[in-house]
């Protein structure tokens, strides 16, 4: 299916930052700050130190500690301003959540509505979610790894930026435990083709949930997310791809 830009996709080529190396390694994001608002400014000061987690590079998280208990973890990678994560936490406190976010005001909302509904069972962290999955989490540690509706990188140029990738897939596969959960959604339908290739592709690792070659149903338990609203606007469907470890 044809689909066009719209403008929640970074257009422009990513700029340079001043300190990079040449040859960095190609990122999923491009970090645009954007102004706190003075609420998510207090929840940088007050509510990070009770809810947030400090990346220190290469030392693996100690979940357990973190929530205080050893249940099961569900990691959302991207969680943009974190509205469905905190709901999805709320409806299943049996489980605990880490969502993971480089937007700094996404971070900040996700703080504030961890504080307006109470939750225990949720943490967050500022990172390139790349790099946590990586050197962060020990193998077979995580129930679930989610990621919805990632920047999809339209431009034939930049699909090197898009995350989901066969590297994503042996690092996920790493991290999540036999018969643990891979969910993504996304309503590219060009991105939907490639993770449904690269995902099956991977059928040694994960299994289709839905079957060789076909999208899952959308399960009742994933909330509508805001760059899915604005998808819906659009008029893009939407794909949810769900894979079992094996
Ligand atoms: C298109 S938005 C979708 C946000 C949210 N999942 C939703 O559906 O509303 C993608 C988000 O992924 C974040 N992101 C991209 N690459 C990331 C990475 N490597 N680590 C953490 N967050 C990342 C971006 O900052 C952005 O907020």
């Amino acid at each position: 299916m044809e689909q066009t830009e719209d403008r929640r996709s970074p257009e422009a080529d990513p700029p340079s930052d001043p300190g990079d190396r040449p040859r960095r390694a190609i990122r999923s994001f491009v970090l645009r700050e954007g102004r706190l608002t003075a609420a998510q400014e207090r929840a940088f000061s007050e509510l990070w130190p009770r809810f947030g987690v400090d990346w220190t590079p290469g030392v693996p998280l100690d979940l357990a500690a973190l929530f205080g208990n050893d249940r099961p973890v569900v990691l959302e990678i991207g969680f943009g301003n974190g509205e469905s994560l905190a709901e999805m936490a709320e409806r299943d406190p049996e489980r605990n959540w880490l969502g993971i976010e480089v937007h700094r005001p996404g971070v900040g909302h996700l703080l504030l509505e961890i504080e307006r509904r109470g939750l225990s069972n949720l943490r967050v962290m500022r990172h390139d979610a790349i790099e946590v999955l990586r050197e962060g989490i020990e193998p077979g540690a995580l129930d679930t790894v989610q990621l919805f509706f990632p920047d999809p990188w339209p431009k034939k140029r930049h699909h090197k930026r898009r995350i989901l990738s066969p590297a994503l897939v042996e690092l996920l596969a790493r991290v999540i435990r036999p018969g643990g959960i891979f969910h993504a959604a996304t309503d590219w339908a060009h991105y939907a083709e490639q993770m449904l290739e690269v995902l099956d592709g991977a059928a040694d690792l994960f299994e289709n949930t839905a079957g060789a070659g076909a999208y899952a149903p959308r399960p009742a338990n994933r909330p509508l997310t805001k760059f899915e609203q604005r998808g819906e606007r659009l008029g893009h469907p939407v794909a949810d791809l769900i894979y079992r470890r094996r």
